[in-house]
């Protein structure tokens, strides 16, 4: 995080009390989630990077929600909230924080829309730099693009000075052809600017109290009005529909799937990959088509991560293969290989050198180096010591409907295909489990436990 002399002079405050109608969403639009992480958040945490350490948050349409995310997560435990009771406008928004804003120590404000989920630190950094260097009263983060529709459109005189904003819906056609937009995204002195909001009156197309009239006002009152242009429209974007939402997250994928091919990971199908920003990879590793990396998930090097795999929280070390395949809250460690059509439910760690064939579910257990389970067998609440062999259909019956019970099983042990393991229950080292049978009792190491019928052969009636 930065922390300097520039950002110690600014506070900060998020609209986000709007309703977010085009959304047409039961969620309020700024817990919907790029990245899986929500919008909100994202916001926050840029603003936070940036170095601002008193951050206002302005909550109404779907306040509950928004304030239960926000104290739940520790990330922004020093956020003050204030409420809008009734959504007047933007301007209207901002004046629900004039409280907040109006301290000596800090002179200026940070003002951003709860809705742009891909701003970052950096660009946050410079808007207030360039603010405080030029001495502006109001400096706007602004963007040139070739759809400006939708977004406030940035006024200037004929000396190229910012005069205004003005809204798609009040903008006249001269007006709507300028392509340089209105990020939602300002910084203020503080002083000017509550007392240009004061002056605001909602004489537009929505009849509401628009923030951006505070720049013309101000520029009314002889104060200086700049304007820092990013040229990555992606930060700016602000989300007011699903479409916009589909827009950022592919916006994020693209960006963090092609830093990992310039960092060493080759990617087969970039369009049809899709990782997390949380996510780590090593040098080496494939990434085939339709794979989906989320969360603390870290892989290590070359490893080859097959098609349409999905990993959640997961530890692939290195020179693993997770093929076609779940894996979960798991370690899977060197040398291993998952699937095809493997589930690795939480809490498992697997390996190293061990093998996870097709239609083999594990949840919860520790099977170590070399096991084999290649095929259809459910392995739950187990501990699966070093090269066992499991056979295809064995049931390990850990749950009786009520409670659920633990399985040893000691080294070198073979499990004969179609085993049932009753749990609680132990097999000792090199012991044999015959096919078929149903085990109950505790087995001996290096005993043979054979559980089923014996085979009756008769006479077939003559037909
Ligand atoms: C706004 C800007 C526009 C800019 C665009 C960038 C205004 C008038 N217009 O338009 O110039 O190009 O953002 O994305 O500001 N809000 C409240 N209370 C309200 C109304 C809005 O808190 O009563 C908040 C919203 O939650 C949102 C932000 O203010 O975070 C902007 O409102 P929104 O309706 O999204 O404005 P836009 O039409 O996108
Ligand atoms: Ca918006």
């Amino acid at each position: 995080m930065k922390n300097n002399s520039v950002a110690n002079k600014f506070s900060a405050v998020i609209l986000a009390a709007g309703e977010g109608i085009r959304m047409f969403s039961e969620t309020p639009k700024v817990l919907h989630t790029v990245g899986g992480v929500p919008i909100i958040e994202r916001v926050l945490e840029a603003v936070r990077n940036a170095g601002v350490r008193r951050i206002c948050v302005v909550l109404g349409h779907g306040k509950s929600s928004i304030q239960k995310f926000i104290k739940s997560n520790s990330l922004f435990s020093r956020v003050t909230i204030v409420y809008q009771h009734k959504q007047r406008g933007s301007a209207h928004a901002f004046s629900q924080a004039k409280k907040f804003v109006s301290r000596k120590d800090t002179p200026h404000c940070l003002v951003l829309c709860g809705d742009t989920p891909l701003i970052q630190a950096s660009t946050l950094h410079n808007l207030m730099e360039l603010h405080i260097q030029q001495n502006a009263a109001a400096t706007i983060l602004s963007a040139h693009c070739e759809d400006p529709f939708g977004y406030g459109r940035i006024v200037r005189d004929r000396t190229g000075s910012v005069t205004s904003i003005i809204e798609e819906k009040d903008a006249s056609r001269q007006e709507k052809k300028i392509n340089e937009i209105n990020s939602g995204m300002y910084c203020f002195r503080t002083a000017d600017t509550t007392a240009a909001v004061a002056k605001i009156q909602p004489n537009n197309a929505k009849k509401e109290y628009y923030l951006t009239d505070a720049v013309r006002l101000i520029r009314e009152e002889g104060g200086y009005i700049t304007a820092y242009g990013t040229d990555d429209f992606n930060q700016i974007m602000g989300i007011n529909d699903r479409v916009q939402l589909a827009q950022a997250e592919n916006a994020l994928r693209c960006s963090i799937i092609y830093n990992l091919m310039r960092s060493g990971v080759t990617i087969t199908d970039p369009g049809n990959t899709y990782v997390e920003p949380t996510v780590k990879i090593g040098n080496d590793t494939i990434l085939l088509p339709g794979v989906i990396l989320q969360g603390s998930t870290a892989i290590g090097r070359s490893c080859v991560i097959g098609p349409y795999s999905y990993l959640k929280d997961a530890v692939i070390e290195d020179d693993v293969t997770v093929n076609s395949s779940y894996v979960f809250g798991s370690r899977i460690r060197k040398k291993t290989t998952i699937g095809p059509y493997a589930r690795v439910r939480p809490g498992c760690t697997i390996g190293p050198e061990a093998k996870i064939g097709n239609f083999v579910e594990v949840k919860a257990s520790r099977i170590e180096q070399g096991v084999k389970a290649g095929h259809l067998a459910y392995l739950g609440d187990a501990h699966i010591s070093r090269k066992v062999n499991i056979g295809a259909g064995t049931i390990i019956c850990n749950y009786d409907g009520v409670r659920k019970y633990k399985t040893e099983i000691g080294e070198e042990a073979f499990i004969g295909s179609n085993a049932s393991l009753v749990a609680p229950v132990r097999i000792g080292k090199k012991a044999l489990i015959a096919a078929g049978s149903t085990i109950t009792d505790n087995v001996a190491p290096n005993k043979l436990a054979i559980a089923r019928c014996r085979q009756v052969v008769k006479n077939r009636k003559k037909r």
